[in-house]
């Protein structure tokens, strides 16, 4: 029978650049002999994909935006992440309920219980080995952003909004220290990603 797969997650407000590094970690581990499932949140899946077009571009309140995420998570783990980690895949995923937590609990102030339970309906007992977060000054983000494409719903919120969003993060990383690493974002992406191999391979020895 095979091992489990590892489940790596990458979090961060918008801007933070976790994007890109999941490509390079996912050549990183094919060269060591692992088979890597690439993947992201909201989408991964045709119906998933689907949702994901519709939170980020037409708008609802944050019940509404909390029921399409967490129902495009279990299209996304029941389709494609969950066989994966069965086939001893590793699966390294650009966001998770993380960011639910974050951007519809931090960001938006949706209520933190009603989050939860969705999230034991939707994935009881399965949580990440392993959550990047990638940690950037609201500010730095900002930034970094601006320099970027259009933007969508999120991107386009107001600096108070991912204000919430990196407490949001915060207190998920200070709620689970053993399973969350923080990567420090601002430096040079060559030094951000010495912080990523190390985390990545400490979880995989
Ligand atoms: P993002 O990873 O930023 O995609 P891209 O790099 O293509 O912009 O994710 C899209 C947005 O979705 C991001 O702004 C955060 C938001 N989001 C939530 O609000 N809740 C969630 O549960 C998830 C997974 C994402």
């Amino acid at each position: 029978m095979n091992v489990r797969g590892r489940f790596i997650t990458f979090e961060g407000i918008d801007g933070a650049g976790k994007s890109s590094h999941i490509e390079p970690l996912a050549a990183w581990l094919r060269g060591r002999g692992h088979h890597v499932l690439v993947t992201r949140e909201p989408g991964g899946t045709p119906l998933a994909e689907t949702l994901r077009g519709l939170v980020l571009h037409q708008p609802m309140d944050a019940l509404t935006e909390s029921l399409l995420v967490f129902a495009a998570r279990r299209d996304h783990l029941g389709q494609s992440i969950q066989p994966a980690l069965d086939a001893g895949t590793t699966v390294l995923c650009d966001r998770f309920t993380d960011a639910t937590f974050a951007y519809q609990g931090g960001g938006r102030g949706f209520d933190m219980q009603t989050l939860s339970q969705l999230e034991a309906m939707v994935h009881p007992g399965l949580q990440p080995d392993l959550t990047l977060w990638f940690d950037l000054p609201a500010a730095l983000a900002a930034q970094r952003r601006a320099a970027a494409r259009a933007a969508d719903r999120f991107e386009s919120e107001s600096p108070a909004f991912f204000e919430r969003v990196q407490a949001g993060y915060a207190a998920r990383a200070a709620a689970e220290p053993r399973r969350f690493k923080r990567v420090d974002a601002a430096p040079s992406q060559a030094e951000v990603w010495a912080q990523v191999s190390a985390a990545v391979q400490a979880v995989l020895r």
